[in-house]
């Protein structure tokens, strides 16, 4: 994981929060999340793993009247084994609970409901077949996925999108392994893969595959393919230039100060043109001709005499 800037500052808009949360991936969780409501699909939204909220604040942003939205993170909290304790303290230091909060409220009235701990708790403080969607990115290392996967499994309705982070990063070998073990061996289908993230069901994923494909096919900021592999059908997606969606201003948005206007001074000698340096020629003339001149008049001046 490599290290996401870190600011004191509130946030004027998400692209000022700190986090790894690349453009494609916000498009497609606007798109999947807005499908759901389109479609009339209700439920709870779970996060595992928000570090200084990005995600989250796109998260809540899609909540509806009734739903819940629960995140979970260790925070400045010990982890549950060494390795994740490393690899927190190397990739996470920065975090605090407290960061993650003020960021989140920028953006919105109110916190979502906090779990502070490790991921292995979500199992038992969220209900079964309540959730819609499910961002699972805590712990990168494959026993805590594989645990994080058999919980989003319980906790997934059927109809519902699960999203896993890092799937197939260089640095995270866990992941992979547990990925594409809980498609092959887990029930797991995938809907799409975009550079960071797979997005899966345990439901059908022909249905959403079908109208992503017919959105994604409109736009030119999206590389697309799609491959068959061990009975799944893989949609590959990349980013082509594409900009993150358009999403609400924060609280605390500044409008960028004005360019200060030019000093009159200033205004005035940038309008005239640079005196040119004197060309070659010119200095020729100025400092060689003259003493030719004279010679040549003196020289005339001795043939007359
Ligand atoms: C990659 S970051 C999350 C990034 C965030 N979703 C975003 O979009 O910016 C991973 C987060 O998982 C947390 N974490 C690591 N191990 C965890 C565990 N076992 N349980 C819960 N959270 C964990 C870290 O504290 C960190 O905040």
């Amino acid at each position: 994981m490599t290290h996401a800037q870190v600011t004191d500052k509130h946030p004027g808009e998400l692209a000022d929060v700190p986090g790894w949360f690349p453009a494609l991936d916000q498009t497609l969780f606007t798109w999947f999340l807005e499908q759901q409501t389109k479609a009339g699909i209700k439920g709870d939204l779970l996060e595992l793993g928000v570090y200084m909220g990005k995600s989250a604040i796109l998260l809540g942003h899609h909540l509806e009247d009734g739903e819940r939205f629960t995140v979970c993170d260790l925070f400045e909290g010990d982890a549950p084994d060494d390795a994740n304790q490393a690899e927190s303290a190397q990739s996470y230091a920065s975090l605090t609970q407290q960061a993650f909060e003020r960021n989140y409220l920028s953006f919105h009235d109110v916190l979502p409901t906090v779990i502070t701990g490790p991921s292995s708790l979500v199992d038992e403080k969220v209900s079964p077949d309540s959730c819609r969607f499910i961002h699972i990115d805590a712990s990168h290392l494959y026993e805590h996925v594989y645990g994080d996967i058999g919980a989003a499994h319980d906790i997934l309705l059927p109809e519902g999108v699960v999203v896993l982070d890092d799937f197939r990063s260089e640095h995270t070998p866990g992941v992979s392994v547990a990925a594409w073990e809980a498609v092959l061996n887990r029930g797991l289908r995938p809907i799409c893969l975009s550079t960071q993230k797979m997005y899966a069901t345990w439901g059908d994923p022909e249905p959403l595959q079908e109208e992503l494909l017919a959105m994604l096919r409109l736009r030119t900021d999206v590389g697309l393919s799609v491959q068959e592999a061990a009975g799944h059908r893989l949609i590959r997606t990349r980013s082509r230039g594409m900009k993150p969606p358009p999403f609400p201003l924060s609280r605390h948005y500044e409008e960028p100060a004005p360019a200060p206007a030019p000093a009159p001074e200033a205004a005035s000698s940038a309008a005239r043109p640079a005196r040119p340096a004197p060309s070659a020629a010119r200095r020729l003339a100025k400092d060689l001709l003259p003493p030719l001149v004279t010679r040549a008049v003196r020289r005339a001046r001795a043939k007359r005499s």
